[in-house]
């Protein structure tokens, strides 16, 4: 089965441009991008970031409103703060040496340390977010284990020799073939050895409280996006979404430090 996965990666990885690279500092800025944010939008994003701060060193140095500009766009800005705060560790402290040393940056779960202890060290880890789940999930037709029992096994399927390959072969897999809502399981380098293949069992669509989704514009997400984006472009603050909105927006902001208030001034930290 590892093979298969692994042959099949070899003539269909994508080609995205965190792969290229083993640098911990690229691999960390990519993951920490891609948590909440599509590939396609991620991409150049990446590349322009890496530009500005090639390294640990030059992100430290950046003020956390500088990061925060930069960001703009990408959505959940705590992440940019988080990716900085990270940066700053590692200057002083260092690189840890493993997926366990990882853990402890500040914003960093099980999932990214694994990422990038696999992407950069080679560490034999697997990354195991909610595709690489479903994935091992119904190859090995563990549908009703327990998810500590879907980790274990993702972290004993990843093959000793070629862990980062493994990964980014099972979020492939995950994002073109055996997705959420489809699986093409004719086309399954792995279907051979799946216990799920043609008979994959669908969870039902993820509603939050089991009615329609808010439209963005209407959440606070939407109003703390806008916010943001406008002192990044030294503009006014939104003056269309009310002033209740606005205010609910900006105490969450300044709560979450991504703004500082100061009487009536309102500006990025
Ligand atoms: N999502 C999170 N990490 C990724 C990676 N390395 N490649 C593609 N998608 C990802």
């Amino acid at each position: 089965m590892q093979d298969a996965v692994l042959r099949w990666y070899d003539e269909h990885a994508r080609d995205l441009p965190w792969r290229r690279t083993r640098d911990p500092y690229a691999v960390l800025v990519s993951e920490f991008m891609l948590q909440q944010t599509q590939v396609a939008r991620v991409a150049p994003r990446f590349e322009a970031w890496l530009e500005r701060w090639p390294d640990v060193h030059a992100l430290a140095a950046a003020t956390p409103a500088d990061v925060l500009r930069e960001w703009v766009g990408l959505g959940y800005n705590r992440r940019a703060l988080r990716l900085h705060a990270c940066a700053e560790v590692v200057a002083r402290e260092g690189w840890p040496a493993d997926a366990a040393g990882l853990r402890a940056l500040p914003g960093v779960g099980p999932y990214t340390a694994a990422a990038v202890a696999a992407f950069a060290f080679g560490e034999v880890v697997a990354a195991v977010d909610v595709n690489q789940i479903r994935v091992v999930t119904r190859v090995c037709g563990l549908d009703d284990a327990p998810p500590r029992e879907v980790t274990a096994r993702a972290h004993a399927l990843v093959p000793a020799d070629r862990p980062a390959a493994w990964n980014h072969a099972l979020m492939d897999l995950g994002a073109t073939i055996c997705r959420a809502r489809t699986a093409d399981c004719a086309a399954c380098p792995v279907a051979r050895h799946c216990a799920s293949a043609g008979r994959v069992r669908f969870a039902p669509r993820a509603t939050p409280g089991n009615g329609a989704r808010p439209r963005f514009e209407d959440t606070d997400r939407y109003v703390r996006g806008r916010v943001i984006a406008a002192l990044a472009r030294g503009d006014a603050l939104p003056s269309d979404v009310g002033a209740e909105r606005l205010e609910r927006a900006l105490n969450g902001l300044a709560r979450d430090g991504l703004v500082v208030r100061d009487g009536d001034d309102v500006r990025l930290p």
